[in-house]
């Protein structure tokens, strides 16, 4: 079923918007020095991403009733963390792209030692958006903190995926394997943006634990549709160059499973996800709208 996608469209649209703004004075200026630097990260930060992870804060929050002044600078870090993770994937080093949201890589334009500078900075930045953020007790400070580098992190974070992701380029890997890959580089970031409205909505536990599954599942079907939509999409509406999976003998679900078992794999781990929204004590119709539009995602 082609679900009612437009409304959400609208919503993360806004939160694309709100998100933005704030991005914009949290990040120094291009006339600021170091002027490469920070033209560097704008370039990367500005670039049209779908700010996905920001939305997904505000989706979460706004079932516990957050309203989104609260949210605001951790939506801004988790996006500020997830764009230093595209700048240094897209490096020589490691995915070694050129393309990415629809613009010349960072390392492309401004060469490879400024990217791992802006990611670097990016990264920081983050934290002290959060540790600064006034509006929220030093208690979730610390918390959101401290999970946010956990997820961004190792040994179960997104660094500790991204290395498992180069040294599995070419080898024969065991889907328990490919799952933990998937779930630690894509998936613990998008966990942690659900984990995050939940904690500054003072979920109880078991709401809490239900988010976490619910998004745990959903960052594992994201990296799902990434993987398919590299094979099946095109350079220009991904907005970063397509079949280059197959190029790199990255291990992805089509790779192993083939097209048509991987889109069937996906619409499980969406029902799955769907499940754990029945232990929420609320309504939760958007973030039923959040999975739907991860699973039919065009790009
Ligand atoms: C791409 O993320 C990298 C993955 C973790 C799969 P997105 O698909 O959210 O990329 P942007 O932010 O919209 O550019
Ligand atoms: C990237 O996975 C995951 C990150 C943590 C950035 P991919 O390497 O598949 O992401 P794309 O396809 O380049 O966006
Ligand atoms: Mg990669
Ligand atoms: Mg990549
Ligand atoms: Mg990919």
């Amino acid at each position: 079923m082609v679900p009612e996608t437009e409304n959400l469209q609208q919503f993360i649209a806004k939160c694309a918007e709100v998100v933005d703004s704030k991005l914009d004075k949290l990040v120094p200026t291009a006339d600021i020095e170091p002027i490469a630097l920070h033209r560097a990260i704008r370039h990367s930060l500005f670039a049209g991403g779908k700010r996905f992870r920001p939305a997904f804060v505000f989706a979460v929050g706004n079932v516990f009733g957050v309203s989104n002044d609260k949210l605001i600078n951790v939506a801004a870090a988790i996006e500020m963390i997830h764009t230093y993770s595209l700048i240094h994937d897209d490096l020589p080093s490691m995915d070694d792209d050129d393309l990415r949201r629809g613009r010349e890589t960072c390392h492309k334009k401004f060469g490879e030692a400024t990217a791992i500078l802006a990611g670097d900075a990016l990264q920081n930045m983050a934290f002290q958006a959060i540790v600064d953020d006034v509006g929220l007790s030093a208690e979730t400070r610390i918390r959101l903190v401290s999970i946010i580098a956990d997820a961004s992190g190792t040994p179960f974070g997104m660094v500790a995926g991204q290395q498992e992701d180069l040294t599995a380029e070419g080898q024969e890997i065991t889907i328990e394997q490919l799952e933990q890959i998937h779930r630690a580089k894509t998936g613990s970031m998008i966990r942690v943006s659900a984990q995050s409205g939940a904690i500054i909505g003072d979920a109880g536990d078991v709401e809490f634990e239900a988010i976490t599954d619910f998004a745990e599942n959903l960052g594992l079907l994201f990296q799902i549709t990434d993987d398919l939509l590299d094979v099946t999409q095109s350079t220009k509406t991904l907005g970063k160059t397509a079949g280059k999976d197959i190029s790199a003998s990255k291990a992805t679900y089509p790779a192993v499973y083939g097209i048509a078992e991987s889109q069937n794999m996906a619409e499980k781990v969406h029902e799955k996800a769907c499940r754990e929204l029945a232990r929420i004590n609320k309504p939760t119709q958007l973030l039923r709208d959040v999975a739907d539009f991860i699973l039919h995602r065009e790009k």
